[in-house]
């Protein structure tokens, strides 16, 4: 688990990585034999005519190719889904939940993921919903994908170690993740235990925000993407690949690791981001640029500037708004808004938003700082403060969140967070 691992830097480049040397093809994408003898296996994450610009394929370079697999057989899975998210949970209530405590049982990353919201789903390519996973055991004979929806990962605490048909990629908290759909992984815990959250997105795969004025630097950079270098297994043995499709999960017998890719070129691949690479850009003036300044990724949905769903941080940084009230302003939004704390302290929220828990304010649902924090903020001394020991995210989407029956009904939400903003005294 020591050794370094080897990355190549770019967002939705065309990328080639080997790890026997001459095992990718030259000049054409399928040969009539591979190098080494292997097959030759596109995977395509766009339809084949999406404009070039957010095209997106690769090519495996592998040892068997991924139709090897027995029969897949519905699993039993109590807490993870997207089948259409009716259950009638839904209510114009904010919303806030305690972090989901670790497992006591043995549990893997794909068991331990539980399903808090969503909207859109799988069937109309469209929408996102939002996991919490929490585990405390590697997968072992075990491998992974997932048809419906790409997954951006946001560990809270513990590292995982993504072994994916790409590479290896391991991110700890404060980093990011995103499994594109399809892609093949096994999940091992190098810290034994790993907490975090999910956006499953089912839309348009994410892609950096446009920069407009900003110019051409700023917010993420595409250099600081990474994606993973070809590295491959040969085992064979009896194993599980587990599949999510049409919402529900499946299981088929495998005789040896899917992990077999030896080279691969192409831009459909899985990639990290280290969250303090972001380019903090704010107000040096005075007032509040909106939140969308913090954008990281942004899935657009078929609404010119409406997202289908963006993941956006809130990471330290310098506060110098002058004869400004500096924490999020209170606001209704149209867009419907997910937030979860990585590490430290929220600037709205210095109580009940803790880490590894969530908020959920749907659309046009009222939010903003609790009593405490406008009260100190409004009087506070404004000279330049650094926010430090912080890092929370957002996902915000276009579609309301319906929180799921585990998520309204369980012991985790927290029945009296309208509370927090009880105290707020009568202005005038
Ligand atoms: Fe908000």
């Amino acid at each position: 688990m020591t050794e370094e691992l080897k990355y190549l830097s770019g967002f939705g480049n065309n990328f080639q990585s080997e790890a026997v040397p001459g095992a990718l093809p030259q000049g054409q994408n399928s040969p009539q034999q591979a190098p080494l003898g292997l097959y030759a296996e596109q995977l395509s994450g766009t339809a084949f005519t999406v404009s070039r610009p957010h095209n997106l394929r690769s090519w495996l370079y592998r040892i068997r190719p991924s139709v090897m697999h027995g029969e897949f057989k519905p699993l039993d899975s109590k807490f993870i889904y997207s089948r259409p998210f009716d259950e009638s949970f839904c209510s114009p209530n904010q919303l806030r939940w305690n972090p989901v405590p670790l497992p006591k049982q043995p549990t893997d990353f794909v068991d331990g993921l539980i399903t808090f919201a969503g909207n859109g789903g799988y069937a109309s390519i469209r929408g996102s919903a939002v996991h919490i996973y929490a585990a405390n055991q590697s997968m072992s004979d075990r491998y992974f994908y997932n048809a419906d929806g790409d997954f951006l990962i946001v560990p809270e605490q513990g590292r995982l170690r993504l072994n994916t048909e790409f590479g290896v990629i391991e991110i700890t908290p404060g980093e990011i993740a995103v499994i594109p759909r399809g892609v093949k992984y096994q999940v091992s815990l190098p810290d034994g235990t790993a907490r975090g959250y999910i956006c499953e997105n089912y839309g348009q795969p994410f892609r950096l925000p446009d920069l407009g004025p900003i110019g051409a630097n700023g917010l993420a950079n595409p250099r600081d993407f990474l994606t993973p270098e070809a590295c491959y297994e040969k085992k064979e043995g009896n194993f599980q690949l587990t599949a999510k499709f049409q919402g529900r999960m499946w299981n088929a017998a495998l005789s040896h690791s899917p992990l077999d890719v030896v080279a691969w070129h192409g831009n459909y691949v899985p990639y990290k981001y280290d969250l303090s690479r972001f380019n903090v850009i704010n107000s040096v003036s005075f007032d509040h640029p909106d939140p969308s300044i913090f954008t990281v990724l942004s899935s657009p949905s078929e609404i010119a500037g409406t997202a289908n769903v963006d993941f956006v941080i809130f990471p330290p940084r310098w506060l110098v708004a002058e004869k400004t009230f500096r924490p999020p302003y209170y606001h209704r939004n149209c867009m419907s808004e997910y937030m979860g704390l990585i590490t430290g302290v929220y600037d709205a929220k210095e109580e009940g938003f803790v880490p590894g828990g969530g908020s959920l304010h749907n659309q046009m649902s009222a939010h903003g700082p609790d009593a405490n924090t406008y009260t100190k903020a409004s009087t506070a001394e404004l000279k330049p403060v650094y926010l430090d020991h912080t890092l929370a995210f957002m996902f915000e989407s276009s579609l309301v969140y319906v929180p799921t029956k585990f998520a309204a009904t369980s012991d985790l939400r927290q029945k009296d967070y309208l509370d927090c903003w009880k105290d707020l005294p009568v202005s005038y």
